[in-house]
């Protein structure tokens, strides 16, 4: 035995503890090869207020093995997070199931409500090793309107009076405060703040609905906001889509719902012993005016920093001059929980310049369309009135130009302005001013003020708003303007989402149908949008019609069950669900509306029984040429009716499977015998929506594609390459090219650069899409639509060639089927699925292509590549393949 000194003793022990800590390092970077991650209830990451009795959970694999695949799983939800993390659960443990799905609807005990329940999910790799993955967690909300104990209430005013209300309340905890929930629900918008603070960094909630049939609430953790002792409950309320005071065509002020803002809350707080104590709205409550002199979601804000009360939200301050509360009805008996990703101010975009037009008057550029608002921070006198006019493009003489965005406004005086924030500075210091309750569609601002005042660049900013759903895919090509064309259309589909999808953010707001279904892929393959689909499609059920009949836009406040609510813009009832369910493989959306899809289309099938329908707008704002409407109506019903039948045979539901695929075969036959001329392979006069749409929707006669793809290429190439499409025709053009043969075409069409084109717009310094093809039309020319966006879909179709299987939704399996096309050198597109990352890449080397491809962990692929006739089964891993051409 050697004997060492005892600084060597002491060495030997620093090593030794560094070897130990080097290699628990190791172990702990050393995770198992295969481990369940990404762990979501209802589609978000550990939410709080969830209703959802039985609520989905998924997950997805960390494995980058080659054939990664999950063969087993387990779960175990509990009360005890501890306990969970050990494999044990009080609640809901579903022993090892042997299968590789990746979404559970929970079945387990009833779930209580205000209970946060955590949840593990064990799952086993493809050699049968099992790991587990860490705990995460979901709380449960209210989960029944009986379990409120707020009352409804509001400040008792006028629907027409002006200004927004603030109420408050103070209250004393006296035991030690272990974790505290707000829930609040609205009738309009609110800020809730707690001792000065706003709690949350939501923006426009509770989401627009009609209020009267389904009302929001919002759940939020304020525990840290809370004090031991005395605390300040602020609210402020403003109109939303409730209380709507401007008017246009659309009549918003007549909503049947319209009603003076009001509010219930409950503030439910746990303390460290146990017991538990709810706040609520109140009798004991109080309300005053605040400074926002003037509220409307659809035209702006007017706020006068004079009238503000410093504290108004904070205990200290002095309420012995505000008014009573007066109780309300609640504006519907359905208050439930508002599961989604909200909406928020995403995007801080710095003004890109200013020019000074005169002493009062300053114009600011933010160097793109955005929706959102802008910010302005200023000094000046007290009594200094601005004028904040928020427009898409300027006059010739460096004015901003209003007329392509008021054209549906119909103002009955002068004081609500359009799209025109006003705001009265209070004198005291350097003052700011972001509105609360209004978002707009905007580029440029101009500021207007009542006396001279010095602005600079720096002193306004626009935040780019909208529902703030996570991305979920991106598109890189060699081809620079193909690439700004993708980035135009995310801005447009991003300005249109606000809880609902929109058609612009400024002329309208409207939840119209036929953009959305038209834009449902290039939102799906962009965003991981399904929590505002869902929510949007229960809006629809609140707003169909025994007969089936459904409104153009929705939400609505009465307008378009008469106009535009045709098949063509109203199967989104349809549409929706049915890519919800291709994007996640998650049929519960189909389940919920099973129903409303039969009412629909057996509306249809009553009003038109040969099959036939003129019922709908057809290829809105086309270049030129415009297909007949029962055209284009009867294959968005025969669409429609497929849905169902596939819908109706994945439920279960085999009678109406059998008989909603007759009814199919039906409508085609009709539309074949009417439109199709055999002969020829053309249809209707040969336009190229009619060759296209119904080579898309699926209605050709499989011997005569080949023919009619041949017949559109070549009305095509007559048109000099260039599109000669409405809204309905966008849809199909680009992809009935590619997907028959004649992708090189279907690439040239779509990177044009000259009129008429998506390029077009580009090449003009477009940042978003427009409504119209010219760029100086008269009418229909909204700056940020988000109509004519299919083509941000069509390049992860056609050119990356990812698309789900309908036979394995929610890519578990993926159809592969890249195209190279002439004149593009590379070509990168990757979308996030359930499984995880989806790559597709190509770049061009010698006289070849080199191809990348990744499948996630548990999921497979079909290739088919362009030189080869039969198409190869791929396991997850990645994979490169050299191309000869
Ligand atoms: C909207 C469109 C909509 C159309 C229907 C327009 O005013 O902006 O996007 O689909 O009306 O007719």
């Amino acid at each position: 035995m050697t004997f060492l000194p005892r600084t060597n003793n002491a060495a030997f022990l620093i090593v030794l503890i560094f070897v130990e800590a080097l290699f628990a390092t190791f172990q702990s970077y050393a995770a198992p090869p295969c481990t369940p991650v990404g762990l979501t209830c209802e589609h978000l990451l550990n939410p709080l207020g969830i209703d959802a009795p039985a609520p989905r959970l998924s997950w997805r694999l960390d494995d980058t093995r080659k054939g990664a695949k999950q063969t087993a799983y387990q779960l175990y939800v509990g009360t005890d997070s501890v306990e969970v993390s050990r494999g044990k659960a009080n609640v809901w443990q579903l022993g090892k199931v042997m299968l590789d799905t990746q979404l559970s609807t929970y079945a387990g005990k009833t779930l209580q409500p205000f209970t946060k329940y955590y949840w593990r999910i064990d799952a086993w790799d493809k050699d049968g090793k099992p790991s587990a993955s860490s705990v995460a967690s979901f709380e449960t909300g209210l989960m029944n309107s009986k379990n409120w104990q707020g009352s409804w209430i509001s400040d008792g005013t006028d629907v027409a009076l002006k200004p927004a209300p603030y109420f408050r309340k103070t209250f004393e905890t006296t035991k030690k405060i272990k974790s505290a929930r707000a829930y609040i629900a609205a009738g309009g918008l609110y800020e809730l703040s707690l001792n000065g603070k706003k709690v949350g960094n939501h923006r426009l909630d509770p989401m627009y609905t009609r209020f009267d049939r389904r009302t929001l609430y919002v759940a939020y953790d304020v525990t840290s906001q809370l004090q031991n002792g005395k605390n300040a409950i602020g609210v402020l309320l403003g109109n939303g889509w409730y209380n709507h005071q401007s008017t246009a065509v659309w009549f918003f002020d007549k909503a049947p719902w319209r009603a003076r803002p009001t509010f219930c809350l409950d503030l439910r707080i746990t303390y460290t012993d146990g017991s538990v104590e709810t706040i609520t709205s109140g009798k004991d409550w109080k309300t005053a005016l605040s400074p926002i002199i003037f509220n409307s979601i659809y035209t702006a804000e007017h706020y006068d920093a004079r009238l503000e009360q410093p504290g108004w939200n904070t205990v200290p301050f002095d309420d012995s001059k505000w008014k009573d509360i007066i109780y309300r009805a609640a504006p519907s008996t359905n208050i439930v929980a508002q599961a989604v990703h909200p909406i928020r101010n995403v995007e801080t975009i710095p003004a890109r310049s200013i020019t000074k037009i005169n002493d009062t008057v300053f114009v600011y550029d933010l160097g793109r369309t955005i929706a959102g608002v802008s910010q302005i921070r200023v000094k000046g006198l007290a009594g200094t009135t601005l004028r904040l006019k928020h427009a898409e493009r300027l006059y010739k003489n460096g004015r901003v130009d209003q007329s392509n965005i008021d054209a549906h406004y119909r103002p009955t005086d002068t004081t609500d302005p359009f799209q025109t924030d006003i705001f009265i500075l209070s004198g005291k210091g350097e003052e700011t001013f972001m509105p609360h309750f209004n978002y707009k569609g905007f580029q440029y601002v101009e500021v207007t003020s009542s006396h001279p005042i010095e602005l600079v660049k720096e002193n306004l900013t626009g935040y780019f708003m909208h529902s703030d759903v996570p991305v979920a895919g991106q598109v890189k090509s060699a081809n620079p303007t193909l690439d700004k064309i993708w980035w135009a259309t995310n801005n447009s589909y991003l300005s249109n989402l606000f809880g609902y999808p929109t058609d612009c953010p400024q002329r309208e707001k409207n939840g119209w149908t036929g953009d959305a279904h038209i834009a449902i892929e290039t939102g799906l393959y962009n965003f991981d949008g399904i929590t505002i689909y869902e929510k949007w499609l229960a809006d629809h059920r609140d707003e169909q019609q025994p007969n089936g009949v459904l409104p153009s836009i929705i939400p609505t406040g009465g307008w378009g069950y008469e106009w535009g609510n045709g098949p063509d813009w109203t199967s989104t009832i349809a549409l929706i669900p049915w890519n919800i369910y291709l994007f996640y493989g998650d049929n519960k959306i189909l389940a919920d509306n099973y129903n409303n899809i039969k009412r629909y289309v057996d509306h249809i099938n009553e009003q038109s029984p040969s099959g036939l329908t003129s019922w709908g707008l057809g290829d809105w704002v086309p270049v030129k040429s415009k297909s007949p409407v029962e055209f284009t109506s009867s294959i968005y019903y025969f669409t429609d009716v497929s849905i169902l039948a596939k819908t109706a045979k994945l439920l279960g539901k085999q009678g109406d499977s059998g008989l909603y695929s007759a009814l199919a075969t039906k409508i085609k036959n009709a539309f074949n015998a009417k439109y199709l001329n055999k002969e020829t392979g053309s249809y209707g006069s040969g336009l190229q929506t009619e060759l296209s749409t119904p080579l898309v929707w699926g209605l050709v006669p499989d011997e005569l594609k080949s023919k009619v793809a041949a017949n559109l290429a070549k009305r095509v190439e007559e048109d000099n390459n260039h599109i000669d499409v409405g809204l309905l025709g966008t849809k199909a053009i680009l992809n009935a090219l590619s997907e028959n043969g004649h992708s090189d075409l279907a690439y040239k069409v779509a990177s044009q650069e000259t009129f008429p084109s998506w390029g077009w717009w580009i090449a003009n310094g477009a940042t978003t899409l427009y409504e119209n093809w010219p760029i100086d039309a008269k009418s229909d020319i909204s700056m940020n639509h988000i109509m004519f966006g299919e083509i941000g879909a069509w390049y992860y179709k056609a050119l990356g060639g990812i698309k789900p299987d309908p036979m394995q939704p929610g890519f578990k399996n993926v159809l592969l089927e890249p195209h190279f096309v002439t004149g593009l050198d590379h070509f990168e597109a990757t979308h996030n699925g359930p499984q995880g990352m989806i790559r597709s890449l190509w770049k061009r080397s010698g006289k070849g292509v080199t191809y990348s491809v990744t499948i996630p962990p548990n999921s497979t692929a079909t290739l088919k590549l362009p030189n080869s006739a039969a198409s190869q089964k791929l396991q997850a891993g990645t994979y490169q393949f050299d191309v000869t051409l």
